[in-house]
């Protein structure tokens, strides 16, 4: 009897071992896509929280694309990596405007989508319409160096190409294992052939696997050059109402917490104190608050708030922004630490 293909032996583990039952696991594209985006960065156990809320207040494509863009944020708020919720919402409205409210169902109309690169794109292909397309995800990429023995550089355009050349090559011959196929390489990346102390005692590939057979599990996939996380300082200005309403700006769409709403920031110390100043408070009403700390994938931002009361909005040509009340805070997309700063000076208060 010939050796079971890397493919045969993926999909057999998959039905006996792998995740199933995964709310997104269905053939709807809308639904498919989505959850693809949200996971794009993030783990499932934090996925299968935000997707059930997204999903019962926009249960279609014609539903998120009528939204507003701030409740879209509103709602992705916490999960980080914000420009995937502008994209989405932008790939909602390109779907109903450009292919009639309808999903593409090959990898290359559905790569057309913002946000949708080659890989999610083949994810979506494969679990809604069981197209014989291939993912390479870095937990794909660490399965693959290590059963055959890879040793490239990530960063390295021709060692990419040879990885997706590979994926595609090991893919099964029948459309209809594909949902459990690209289930097993995600599953398998995810809860066996692990970064660190994988499990080779569990893993379907164990005895053809050549990392292994050569000792060099712990040696492949080659590190990538990290490079070194700078620190940011920002400087926060807390004003408060006395009924306790605090005001806050939309921000710019690019760059950190872009479109999410955020309390007037600044980059430096003089740059706070000015704005204060022009909006009528001067150092002997700032109230230096402790410093928070919040990690970004190449940043470690440093943030001292500093709180004031105020009772006259600033003007309008130098902050244009909002006086929200602490129970609507919820309606609002905040950055992660700025909603657990106020959720705390609230249970405080
Ligand atoms: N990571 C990316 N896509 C996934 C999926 N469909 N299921 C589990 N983890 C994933």
């Amino acid at each position: 009897m010939t050796d079971p293909s890397f493919a045969t032996r993926l999909i057999r583990w998959q039905k006996q071992h792998g995740r199933h039952h995964l709310p997104w696991q269905v053939r709807n594209p809308y639904n498919v896509w989505l959850s693809e985006i949200m996971l794009q960065q993030t783990q499932v156990a934090t996925v299968l929280d935000y997707y059930p809320r997204f999903t019962a207040r926009f249960p279609t494509v014609a539903d998120l694309a009528a939204a507003e863009q701030d409740e879209v944020l509103g709602l992705w708020a916490g999960l980080g990596y914000y420009s995937r919720a502008r994209n989405l919402h932008k790939a909602a409205r390109q779907v109903v405007e450009t292919f009639g409210g309808v999903f593409p169902c090959e990898r290359e109309g559905l790569e057309k989508l913002c946000g949708v690169g080659r890989s999610t794109a083949a994810a979506i292909a494969a679990f809604a319409f069981h197209k014989r397309e291939a993912i390479l995800d870095g937990n794909v990429k660490r399965v693959l160096c290590r059963v055959f023995a890879l040793d490239g550089d990530a960063a390295d355009k021709k060692f990419e190409k040879q990885l997706w050349a590979l994926a595609e090559s090991l893919l099964p011959e029948n459309g209809g294992d594909m949902p459990a196929y690209t289930q097993g390489l995600m599953d398998l990346g995810a809860t066996v052939c692990k970064r660190s102390k994988p499990l080779c005692g569990s893993c379907p590939m164990t005895d053809i696997c050549q990392a292994k057979a050569r000792n060099r599990t712990a040696e492949l996939p080659r590190k990538k050059n990290v490079p070194e996380v700078r620190t940011l300082p920002l400087f926060w200005l807390v004003l408060c109402r006395s009924d306790g309403a605090v005001w806050l700006e939309k921000r710019p769409s690019e760059g950190i917490w872009g479109g999410l709403y955020c309390v007037p920031c600044f980059d430096s110390l003089g740059g706070l104190n000015d704005a204060a100043a022009h909006f009528g408070i001067f150092s002997d009403g700032l109230e230096e608050q402790p410093a928070l700390t919040h990690r970004l994938t190449h940043r470690l931002l440093l943030i001292t708030p500093f709180a004031a009361s105020a009772n006259k909005s600033p003007p309008k040509h130098l902050s244009d922004g909002l006086w929200v009340e602490k129970q609507n805070l919820a309606n609002y997309g905040l950055p992660k630490p700025l909603h657990d700063f106020l959720h705390g000076r609230i249970s405080a208060a």
